[in-house]
């Protein structure tokens, strides 16, 4: 018996220093759940990044760039005490001033909190921000979870119509059709006004009283400060209780229904098709009214690509006017997934528009073309190699070029060109003024989803 004491022993103090051996290797790493992002990854991103923030601004919306780090207390107050990223997810630590900071986990507090002290509401109204920034959560690490991951971002202040909820998702609905991406599903909920909510509250509670003992520990506390928090437990007991819980849907006052009914007729005017789902209630508790996530069963149980919402209290609640808002998130791994899965290209990389052949002679003159077309935003390429004529075609071709101009000593003296589509090999004799237009007229007629493949692992 005491020898096998003494083997149990053994093995306990040579388990723990293995252990600790095993945790000095590691320290050597990148922390659990962060990544490091290689250049094929990066350039998938920077694609993707491309085609988010030229629709943006297509849609009249502003980047802002906020602190990676803000006052604790931004983020308790913003995304509420009660939600499981301020409880259990935070990065917060102490700095040498002893004031209590923490990494971003969401972009919301910190861009409405920009909204507040850099005075937006003198602005014209509605103030419309996109951004890109990594976030920062202390969350079980799994496919398309991370603790370190990174989010494209809208956010409209000053509007309270649901016209400006309609417009942050058809951007949306956009940004999905120009990468291509099919089969991702619009949910949409409304989780109401704190008027309205109060009696919805009241209905949860009484339907979960005779169960709430057995569900989990996490809930019991919801069922006291949050219980609309309880439909979204993961806890299989919790998530079968919810199925049956009363809708919010039913408990909506008459200003929260009719903004809902019109978020829901200007989806059905835009042709975009969505999921009414009574549970849906999103894990922050700033949100009002629409509620709404794009969803996919590509990602695995990390089925959210995106989210978002109304929080019409957010900008009040840190301190600022009354304004209402509406946005979303949408995470960047996840859509990579996404894009993986089904097989489509990360980005659009634009094919050119024109490949310009030269001539020793007439080279600069090339150069100064491409130089104007390019700056009137068409993507243009010329030789800086000092190729032969076959050896520029072979480029052109190689490029997927849509057409090529030959500029030799004659058509720099008329002013005119052939320009050659390499599709069909058919040649139009051109005045150099009217490549331009021309140009830009066959690029607005051609598919959007004109894009070069590139595969990507994540
Ligand atoms: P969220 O639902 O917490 O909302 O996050 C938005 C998206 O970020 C998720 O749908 C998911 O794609 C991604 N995401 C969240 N956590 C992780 C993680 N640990 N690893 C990888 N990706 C993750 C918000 O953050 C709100 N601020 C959205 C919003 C903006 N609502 C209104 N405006």
């Amino acid at each position: 018996m005491s020898v096998l004491k003494c083997f149990d022993g053994l093995v306990s103090v040579i388990s723990d220093f293995i252990a600790r051996e095993m945790e000095a290797v590691m320290n050597l790493n990148a922390p659990r759940g962060t990544r490091d992002i290689l250049p094929e990854e990066a350039e998938q991103r920077r694609a993707l990044e491309r085609t988010f923030s030229d629709v943006c601004e297509r849609y009249g919306f502003g980047e802002i760039r906020v602190p990676t780090f803000e006052h604790t207390e931004l983020f308790v107050r913003g995304v509420g005490d009660a939600s499981d990223i301020v409880r259990k997810e935070m990065y917060t630590f102490t700095d040498k001033g002893d004031r209590s900071l923490t990494l971003r986990p969401e972009g919301t507090a910190g861009v409405a909190r920009a909204y507040v002290e850099q005075g937006m509401s003198s602005w014209p109204a509605p103030v419309k921000l996109w951004y890109n920034m990594n976030m920062f959560r202390y969350e079980k690490m799994q496919k398309g979870r991370y603790r370190e991951f990174w989010q494209l971002g809208c956010e409209v202040f000053g509007s309270d119509s649901p016209q400006a909820d309609a417009q942050v998702i058809g951007l949306l609905d956009t940004f999905f059709a120009e990468l291509g991406l099919e089969e991702v599903d619009l949910e949409i909920n409304s989780i109401g006004c704190p008027a309205c909510r109060t009696d919805y509250h009241k209905a949860l509670r009484e339907y979960y009283a005779p169960n709430v003992k057995d569900m989990c520990e996490d809930c019991h506390e919801r069922y006291e400060r949050n219980p609309l928090r309880m439909l979204d437990c993961k806890e299989t007991y919790c998530h079968s209780l919810a199925q049956k819980a009363p809708s919010q849907l039913d408990y909506l006052c008459d200003e929260c229904r009719v903004h809902f009914d019109n978020v829901k007729s200007y989806l059905d005017m835009m042709e975009i098709s969505y999921r009414l789902n009574a549970r849906l209630v999103r894990g922050l508790d700033y949100y009002t009214k629409t509620v709404f996530e794009f969803v996919s069963s590509h990602v695995g149980t990390q089925g959210t690509i995106c989210g978002g919402g109304r929080y019409d209290g957010l900008v009040r609640e840190i301190g600022g006017i009354d304004v209402p808002g509406v946005g979303f998130a949408l995470g960047v791994e996840r859509l990579l997934l996404e894009l993986d899965a089904q097989n489509v290209p990360a980005g659009k990389v634009q094919r050119p528009d024109l490949f310009i052949a030269s001539f020793p002679s007439t080279a600069a003159n090339a150069l100064d073309l491409a130089q104007s077309l390019i700056r009137s935003g068409l993507k243009v390429e010329t030789d800086v190699m000092g190729r032969s004529l076959k050896a520029q075609f072979k480029a052109a071709d190689r490029m997927e070029a849509y057409y090529v101009l030959v500029l030799g000593d004659t058509e720099v003296s008329i002013s005119r060109g052939k320009l050659r589509r390499l599709s069909d090999g058919s040649e139009q004799d051109v005045p150099l003024t009217a490549v331009g237009t021309l140009l830009h007229n066959d690029r607005k007629k051609r598919s959007v989803a004109e894009t070069e493949e590139v595969r990507f692992e994540l």
